[in-house]
């Protein structure tokens, strides 16, 4: 038989996130116990009055195609929501597109815009699956450093540099995933000003903008003078409203834009799950103290290991926003692959390499805090027993 894999997914591997967790999960059947800081999944079951609505919607008979773009009673939902959070004036009937997650948002916005050999650019580190979505659009990823020190701040002067004839798009994500990290507004003023003078679009990757800590605020780039014509804005119920299984998100983005977005959309998936899409419309328009709670929960898990990883004396920036945090290790004579490796074999703690984020992130590791307490103090006893096993020998 011919060798049918096409070339472009030989580049495209499984997502380390995943291998870790298929490992993990080896190692729990073998009777071993294992502690689960690699997936970015909150533990927590959804809220009961989103299940709620979902049980409605379905034995409401809720089970036909939507519109393309999704009901039009979520799409109002949302502009309200856009317009008051995030400063964002979409109109329903033409700006909002319901989508199936992040994911399928993000997929259906690179495909759609870009032609092959399209260059992107993509932070180092940041969000795995960007990579190779863009190698699946046979466009080219070309990454920027962030700054470690400068709190994973992009460096825009390396930034211009990498800008070419034929970049097409910035792929943001703030709150980051890995990091933990927001991009401060006066930095993506800066960036909005290249963007505009270089005529570069921007995929605004904001699945943890509800996700904040303190007086922390995130600023939606789409916001920006300038930049609503020029910025597909992703948003997602996963994180926020602990809906992962649900596969519920959408795009923000002007008419112009979304004529184009649309298209790919309505190939790919035709619209989400009606009834995702009416849990979806309740998480937004009802209050419940439950999302309250999460809050509390993540902060005081965040507090936990940070604290411990600066205890430890592991260079750290201090998560302001989403459920990660990414210490470097190199201090440990170790990059991130070998750490996370020996931290799975030999402690049962399960974390992601740095590399999975981007080539240059290899001394660090993420670390997600979307799992319980107990078990976030319980890794944090198996973390200060590996580093002070390691130091012994050092
Ligand atoms: C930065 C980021 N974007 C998008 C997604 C996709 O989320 P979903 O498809 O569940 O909305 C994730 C999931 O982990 C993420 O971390």
């Amino acid at each position: 038989m011919k060798d049918y894999e096409p070339k472009k997914m030989k580049a495209i591997t499984f997502t380390g996130i995943r291998r870790v967790l298929e490992r993990a999960g080896q190692l729990e059947a073998d009777g071993k116990s294992v502690i689960h800081f690699e997936i970015g999944q909150p533990d927590f079951v959804t809220p009961k009055y989103i299940r709620e609505a979902a049980c409605a919607s379905l034995q409401a008979g809720n089970t036909r195609y939507t519109s393309n773009y999704g009901t039009i009673a979520l799409r109002k939902a949302i502009a309200k929501k856009l317009e008051k959070e995030n400063h964002i004036h979409a109109d329903p009937n033409s700006e909002i597109m319901v989508t199936v997650g992040g994911e399928e948002a993000m997929a259906a916005a690179v495909l759609a815009l870009v032609d092959a050999g399209d260059e992107v650019i993509l932070s180092d580190p940041g969000y795995s699956p960007y990579d190779s979505i863009v190698k699946i659009a046979n466009a080219v990823p070309v990454y920027v450093p962030l700054r470690e020190a400068d709190n994973w701040n992009f460096d825009l002067e390396i930034l211009k540099q990498s800008i070419t004839s034929k970049t097409k798009l910035i792929m943001l994500c703030t709150p980051s995933n890995p990091t933990g990290t927001i991009i401060d507004r006066e930095s993506l003023e800066e960036l909005s000003q290249i963007c505009i003078d270089h005529d570069i679009l921007v995929i605004a990757d904001e699945a943890y903008e509800r996700i904040l800590y303190e007086d922390n605020v995130h600023t939606s780039i789409a916001s920006l003078p300038g930049m609503w014509e020029r910025t597909i804005t992703i948003q997602s119920f996963s994180k926020s409203h602990s809906m992962c299984g649900f596969r519920i998100g959408y795009i923000a983005a002007c008419k112009k834009l979304m004529s184009i977005l649309i298209r790919a959309h309505q190939k790919i998936v035709l619209c989400a799950t009606s009834s995702s899409q009416d849990a979806a419309l309740a998480a937004l328009t009802q209050e419940s103290d439950e999302i309250a709670y999460m809050m509390e929960q993540f902060n005081k898990r965040r507090e936990l290991i940070y604290s411990t990883l600066k205890e430890l004396g592991l260079p750290c920036a201090y998560p302001q926003a989403a459920f990660y945090v990414f210490p470097n290790v190199s201090s440990l004579g170790m990059d991130g692959d070998t750490f996370c490796q020996r931290f799975l074999e030999e402690y049962g703690v399960a974390c992601v390499p740095g590399s999975d984020f981007g080539p240059g992130s290899k001394n660090n590791l993420r670390l997600s805090y979307a799992t319980s307490y107990e078990d976030c103090a319980e890794g944090m006893e198996r973390l200060k027993k590996f580093v002070a096993d390691i130091r012994s020998k050092q």
